[in-house]
């Protein structure tokens, strides 16, 4: 697969085929040179490559490691340089970043039963679809620089919680939206109040 006729994508099975929400990820976002980004969840790569194409220093995390071998093979194959972590969310991370983009599972644990892929962890965001975005967003305040940005992905299908919980911990902006055919997609660009305590 060719992403803007520049970057070179090959997904394996059982790792996350770039679709409508990373292209809604990927136009909201902008990278600036310089900047250093964390992508959690990062797939296939692309999104990270992305970034890194403009001049930023990135790092790309995921729990899979099937994803991560994926990514690193892309970003060899286009000659780019990202600094990849196998994490569980956080728990590898040490550094503090400008930029944390998360393209998260969202789908409910329902929804499990209907999949025809073997490794849920892609797709399905805990039992109510949104465990782990909340559990992303309560980590990673203490990972984002002064004046840091956290871009996240939700689905209506199960944003309303995470929503709630973004209000309660940062300053939140809805950044770009899709309609799709049965649910709407939104990129949302957080960063933290200082009014609030964490
Ligand atoms: C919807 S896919 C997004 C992939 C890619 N960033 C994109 O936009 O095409 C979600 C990714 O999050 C990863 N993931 C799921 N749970 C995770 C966790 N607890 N910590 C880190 N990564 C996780 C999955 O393995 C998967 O690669």
């Amino acid at each position: 697969m060719k992403f803007d006729n520049e970057l070179e994508i090959e997904v394996v099975r059982d790792v996350y085929s770039p679709s409508d929400d990373t292209f809604l990820m990927l136009s909201a976002i902008l990278p600036r040179t310089g900047q250093s980004i964390l992508e959690m969840g990062t797939g296939s790569g692309i999104i990270a490559m992305h970034c890194a194409k403009a001049g930023c220093k990135v790092t790309a995390a995921d729990i899979s490691e099937k994803a991560l071998n994926c990514a690193r093979n892309n970003a060899r194959l286009n000659g780019i340089n990202i600094q990849f972590v196998q994490s569980n969310l956080f728990s590898s991370i040490e550094e503090k970043f400008d930029m944390i983009i998360f393209n998260p599972p969202y789908l409910s644990g329902q929804d499990a039963e209907i999949l025809a892929v073997d490794d849920k962890r892609q797709l399905i965001g805990g039992k109510g679809g949104h465990e782990i975005s909340i559990e992303f967003m309560e980590q990673a305040v203490q990972y984002l620089s002064e004046n840091g940005r956290i871009y996240i992905l939700t689905s209506t299908e199960t944003s309303e919680k995470i929503i709630e919980r973004a209000r309660q911990l940062f300053l939140v902006n809805k950044i770009a939206e899709k309609h799709m055919f049965f649910e709407t997609l939104a990129v949302w660009g957080l960063r933290i109040d200082l009014l609030i305590e964490h």
